[in-house]
Protein backbone atom coordinates (compact mmCIF):
# COMPACT_ATOMS: atom_id res chain seq x y z
CA UNK A 1 0.00 0.00 0.00
CA UNK A 2 0.90 3.59 -0.80
CA UNK A 3 0.83 5.78 1.67
CA UNK A 4 1.17 9.77 1.33
CA UNK A 5 1.85 11.93 4.76
CA UNK A 6 0.72 15.27 4.42
CA UNK A 7 2.94 18.12 7.17
CA UNK A 8 2.94 21.49 8.11
CA UNK A 9 5.70 21.46 10.64
CA UNK A 10 7.91 19.30 12.87
CA UNK A 11 6.29 16.02 11.57
CA UNK A 12 7.08 13.69 14.68
CA UNK A 13 3.70 11.90 14.01
CA UNK A 14 5.11 11.51 10.42
CA UNK A 15 8.67 10.13 11.86
CA UNK A 16 6.75 7.77 14.00
CA UNK A 17 4.91 5.96 11.24
CA UNK A 18 8.20 6.00 8.87
CA UNK A 19 9.75 4.38 12.00
CA UNK A 20 7.03 1.81 12.81
CA UNK A 21 6.34 1.35 8.51
CA UNK A 22 10.37 0.11 8.67
CA UNK A 23 10.77 -1.60 11.63
CA UNK A 24 7.61 -4.08 11.54
CA UNK A 25 7.32 -4.35 8.16
CA UNK A 26 3.91 -3.32 7.44
CA UNK A 27 2.70 -4.25 3.90
CA UNK A 28 3.22 -0.46 2.93
CA UNK A 29 5.82 1.94 1.79
CA UNK A 30 5.70 5.68 2.76
CA UNK A 31 5.41 6.77 -1.34
CA UNK A 32 5.53 10.76 -0.17
CA UNK A 33 5.83 13.39 2.68
CA UNK A 34 3.75 16.29 1.06
CA UNK A 35 4.06 19.94 3.15
CA UNK A 36 2.36 22.79 2.44
CA UNK A 37 5.60 25.06 4.52
CA UNK A 38 8.96 24.58 2.53
CA UNK A 39 10.46 25.26 5.90
CA UNK A 40 8.80 22.44 7.57
CA UNK A 41 11.66 20.47 9.84
CA UNK A 42 9.64 17.37 9.08
CA UNK A 43 10.71 17.21 5.65
CA UNK A 44 14.29 17.26 6.38
CA UNK A 45 13.63 13.67 8.58
CA UNK A 46 12.08 12.58 5.17
CA UNK A 47 14.59 13.38 2.39
CA UNK A 48 17.34 11.69 4.96
CA UNK A 49 15.06 8.78 5.06
CA UNK A 50 15.14 8.08 1.21
CA UNK A 51 11.56 9.19 1.24
CA UNK A 52 10.09 11.65 -2.26
CA UNK A 53 9.29 14.90 -0.73
CA UNK A 54 6.74 17.88 -1.94
CA UNK A 55 5.93 21.22 -1.30
CA UNK A 56 2.83 23.30 -2.19
CA UNK A 57 2.78 26.10 -0.69
CA UNK A 58 -0.81 27.54 0.14
CA UNK A 59 0.21 31.34 -0.15
CA UNK A 60 0.49 31.14 -3.93
CA UNK A 61 -3.20 30.31 -4.48
CA UNK A 62 -5.93 32.25 -4.91
CA UNK A 63 -8.86 30.23 -2.75
CA UNK A 64 -8.65 26.62 -0.89
CA UNK A 65 -10.48 25.40 -3.96
CA UNK A 66 -7.22 26.21 -6.49
CA UNK A 67 -4.95 25.18 -3.53
CA UNK A 68 -6.23 21.84 -2.61
CA UNK A 69 -7.18 21.09 -6.85
CA UNK A 70 -3.00 21.94 -6.81
CA UNK A 71 -2.37 19.79 -3.54
CA UNK A 72 -4.64 16.63 -4.96
CA UNK A 73 -2.48 16.45 -8.32
CA UNK A 74 0.63 16.14 -6.43
CA UNK A 75 -0.64 13.80 -3.84
CA UNK A 76 -2.31 11.69 -6.70
CA UNK A 77 0.76 11.76 -8.29
CA UNK A 78 2.08 9.48 -5.43
CA UNK A 79 -0.93 6.93 -6.27
CA UNK A 80 -1.87 6.57 -2.55
CA UNK A 81 -3.98 4.11 -0.92
CA UNK A 82 -4.01 5.77 2.39
CA UNK A 83 -3.35 9.84 2.80
CA UNK A 84 -2.00 10.71 6.78
CA UNK A 85 -2.46 14.14 7.89
CA UNK A 86 -0.08 14.15 10.69
CA UNK A 87 -0.08 18.05 11.91
CA UNK A 88 -1.01 19.57 8.24
CA UNK A 89 -2.59 22.68 9.15
CA UNK A 90 -5.50 23.67 6.53
CA UNK A 91 -8.49 23.13 6.48
CA UNK A 92 -9.41 21.12 3.35
CA UNK A 93 -12.49 21.95 1.04
CA UNK A 94 -14.94 19.27 0.85
CA UNK A 95 -13.99 18.08 -2.94
CA UNK A 96 -10.52 17.16 -1.63
CA UNK A 97 -12.03 15.41 1.99
CA UNK A 98 -14.39 13.53 -0.40
CA UNK A 99 -11.96 12.37 -3.21
CA UNK A 100 -10.19 10.58 -0.38
CA UNK A 101 -13.29 9.73 1.45
CA UNK A 102 -12.57 6.11 3.71
CA UNK A 103 -8.90 6.58 3.27
CA UNK A 104 -7.76 9.71 4.48
CA UNK A 105 -6.62 9.90 8.66
CA UNK A 106 -6.05 12.88 11.08
CA UNK A 107 -4.50 12.59 14.46
CA UNK A 108 -6.11 15.72 17.08
CA UNK A 109 -4.77 16.21 20.20
CA UNK A 110 -8.12 15.80 22.20
CA UNK A 111 -10.51 13.40 23.21
CA UNK A 112 -13.13 13.54 20.26
CA UNK A 113 -15.66 14.97 20.76
CA UNK A 114 -14.47 17.57 23.14
CA UNK A 115 -12.70 20.44 22.03
CA UNK A 116 -12.15 20.41 18.18
CA UNK A 117 -10.01 23.11 16.71
CA UNK A 118 -7.42 24.80 17.82
CA UNK A 119 -5.59 25.18 21.76
CA UNK A 120 -6.74 21.70 23.12
CA UNK A 121 -4.52 21.85 26.00
CA UNK A 122 -5.48 24.82 27.18
CA UNK A 123 -9.18 24.42 26.99
CA UNK A 124 -8.68 20.40 28.58
CA UNK A 125 -7.55 22.35 31.34
CA UNK A 126 -9.72 25.51 31.61
CA UNK A 127 -12.79 22.85 31.02
CA UNK A 128 -11.22 21.05 34.67
CA UNK A 129 -11.22 17.65 32.72
CA UNK A 130 -8.97 14.81 34.68
CA UNK A 131 -8.64 12.80 31.71
CA UNK A 132 -7.28 14.51 28.29
CA UNK A 133 -6.09 12.34 25.40
CA UNK A 134 -5.36 12.13 21.41
CA UNK A 135 -8.15 10.79 18.50
CA UNK A 136 -7.18 9.14 15.50
CA UNK A 137 -10.05 9.55 13.11
CA UNK A 138 -10.94 9.83 9.47
CA UNK A 139 -11.68 12.39 7.74
CA UNK A 140 -14.82 14.19 6.92
CA UNK A 141 -15.92 17.62 6.09
CA UNK A 142 -16.55 18.47 9.45
CA UNK A 143 -13.71 19.72 10.88
CA UNK A 144 -12.37 17.41 13.85
CA UNK A 145 -15.69 15.17 13.63
CA UNK A 146 -14.90 12.13 11.88
CA UNK A 147 -15.31 8.37 12.80
CA UNK A 148 -13.41 7.82 15.63
CA UNK A 149 -10.50 4.97 14.97
CA UNK A 150 -8.62 4.98 18.13
CA UNK A 151 -7.93 7.00 21.25
CA UNK A 152 -5.54 7.39 23.45
CA UNK A 153 -5.87 8.78 27.28
CA UNK A 154 -3.42 10.42 30.04
CA UNK A 155 -4.51 11.79 33.42
CA UNK A 156 -4.55 15.63 33.98
CA UNK A 157 -2.91 16.99 37.38
CA UNK A 158 -2.73 19.98 39.20
CA UNK A 159 0.76 20.27 38.10
CA UNK A 160 -0.32 20.72 34.49
CA UNK A 161 -0.04 23.22 32.19
CA UNK A 162 -0.56 23.22 28.42
CA UNK A 163 3.08 22.40 27.55
CA UNK A 164 3.32 19.47 30.14
CA UNK A 165 -0.10 18.22 28.58
CA UNK A 166 1.70 18.20 24.98
CA UNK A 167 4.77 16.55 25.79
CA UNK A 168 2.95 13.91 27.31
CA UNK A 169 0.17 13.29 24.84
CA UNK A 170 2.74 13.56 22.01
CA UNK A 171 4.45 9.99 23.03
CA UNK A 172 0.80 8.37 23.57
CA UNK A 173 0.06 9.98 19.68
CA UNK A 174 3.14 8.48 18.38
CA UNK A 175 1.85 5.02 19.73
CA UNK A 176 -1.82 5.28 18.99
CA UNK A 177 -1.01 6.74 15.24
CA UNK A 178 1.09 4.05 14.10
CA UNK A 179 -1.30 1.64 15.33
CA UNK A 180 -4.44 2.73 13.68
CA UNK A 181 -2.22 3.16 10.00
CA UNK A 182 -0.83 -0.45 10.24
CA UNK A 183 -4.39 -1.35 10.83
CA UNK A 184 -5.48 0.80 8.07
CA UNK A 185 -2.13 -0.82 5.29
CA UNK A 186 -3.38 -4.37 6.60
CA UNK A 187 -6.49 -4.25 5.28
CA UNK A 188 -7.88 -4.42 8.98
CA UNK A 189 -9.56 -1.04 9.36
CA UNK A 190 -12.32 -0.04 7.29
CA UNK A 191 -15.03 2.58 7.17
CA UNK A 192 -18.47 2.04 5.98
CA UNK A 193 -20.63 5.00 6.12
CA UNK A 194 -20.07 6.32 9.40
CA UNK A 195 -19.25 2.98 11.10
CA UNK A 196 -15.42 2.45 11.46
CA UNK A 197 -14.70 -1.51 11.88
CA UNK A 198 -10.70 -3.02 13.11
CA UNK A 199 -10.92 -6.68 12.65
CA UNK A 200 -8.31 -8.82 14.19
CA UNK A 201 -5.13 -9.73 12.53
CA UNK A 202 -4.51 -13.23 10.74
CA UNK A 203 -3.64 -15.89 13.17
C1 LIG B 1 0.18 16.98 17.04
O1 LIG B 1 -0.09 17.35 18.37
C2 LIG B 1 -1.09 16.57 16.36
O2 LIG B 1 -2.00 15.94 17.20
C3 LIG B 1 -1.65 17.87 15.89
O3 LIG B 1 -0.54 18.65 15.53
C4 LIG B 1 0.62 18.17 16.21
C5 LIG B 1 1.61 17.80 15.16
O4 LIG B 1 2.86 17.45 15.68
N1 LIG B 1 -2.60 17.66 14.84
P1 LIG B 1 3.95 16.80 14.73
O5 LIG B 1 4.14 17.74 13.56
O6 LIG B 1 3.45 15.45 14.30
O7 LIG B 1 5.20 16.70 15.55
Amino acid sequence: KNIVILISGRGSNMEAIVRACASERWPARIAAVVSNRPDAPGLAFAAAHGIATAVVEHGGFADREAFDAALADVVDGFSPDLVVLAGFMRVLTLSFVGRYAGRMLNIHPSLLPSFPGLRTHERALQAGVTLHGATVHFVTPELDHGPIVVQGAIPVTAADDAGSLARRLLAVEHTIYPRAVRWFVEGRLTLAGLRVTVTPPEP
